[in-house]
């Protein structure tokens, strides 16, 4: 037993219930928990917001310098605010889907949000020890000197299938049809894009989790942190 020391990167595609995993990974090793990918998506809801085209990026930029994000990173109960207002659930809607793509695409948008991104993680490590963060680029330029870094995967027809399992129980329509070709949309997207392409780190360790349930992926996880050392 004991606690998470240092920062844990989980990255990988949409599907592979890397935020359960992550959330789930965070309270078993009294740790704090990060989800980049609800900031990206915060910044999207603030575009559609404001009626700018996601594609517009001198537009994306300037609404993403002007909004405030609060993200916290307490793996029970994570939530993020923009300006103020709760968009935990907001953020988890088809549009901000769609609009995340474009957005998440622009350089200079992921240079703001990285730098935030470090500093929630500098502040979990110095003041509770330690932090899972999942992401796409946790590993490879969020915290290139993470002691592990693990790449979850899962084929694309199990992601889709976890999707719509996702999306009936949050109250969502959804067939597995619509979500593989959204799980295979994105994971073009992401992993084509110019800046800071969805892919693993060199020193990453994959992990697929096709056959695998959340606890057998859990127990793969702790096992991988112990061996590190990482558990104090
Ligand atoms: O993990 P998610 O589905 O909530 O991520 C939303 C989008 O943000 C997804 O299309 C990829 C992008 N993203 C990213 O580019 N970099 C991250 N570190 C996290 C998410």
């Amino acid at each position: 037993q004991g606690q998470l020391r240092g920062v844990v990167a989980l990255d990988g595609p949409a599907g592979t219930g890397k935020s359960t995993v992550a959330k789930r990974l965070a309270m078993v090793l009294d740790a704090r928990y990060l989800d980049t990918g609800s900031m990206y998506r915060a910044i999207a809801l603030a575009v559609l917001r404001a009626g700018v085209d996601p594609a517009d990026e001198a537009k994306v930029v300037a609404v993403a310098e002007n909004a405030v994000l609060v993200v916290g990173t307490d793996p029970r109960q994570p939530g993020i605010t923009l300006d103020g207002d709760d968009v935990s659930s907001a953020i988890r809607g088809p549009e901000v889907s769609l609009a995340v793509s474009p957005v998440s695409a622009t350089g200079n948008v992921r240079e703001l949000l990285v730098a935030q991104q470090r500093a929630i993680i500098e502040d979990a490590v110095d003041h509770v020890g330690g932090i899972v963060v999942e992401g796409r680029d946790i590993g490879t330029v969020v915290t290139p000197d993470a002691p592990l870094k693990v790449y979850l995967t899962a084929s694309a027809e199990a992601r889709a299938a976890r999707r719509t399992k996702q999306d009936s129980a949050a109250g969502r329509e959804s067939t597995v049809d619509a979500a593989l070709a959204d799980v295979q949309r994105r994971d073009k997207y992401d992993s084509s894009r110019a800046v800071s392409p969805m892919k693993a780190a060199d020193d990453a360790v994959e992990l697929d989790n096709t056959d695998l349930d959340l606890s057998g992926t859990i127990t793969a996880l702790l096992e991988l942190v112990e061996r590190r050392g990482l558990r104090v």
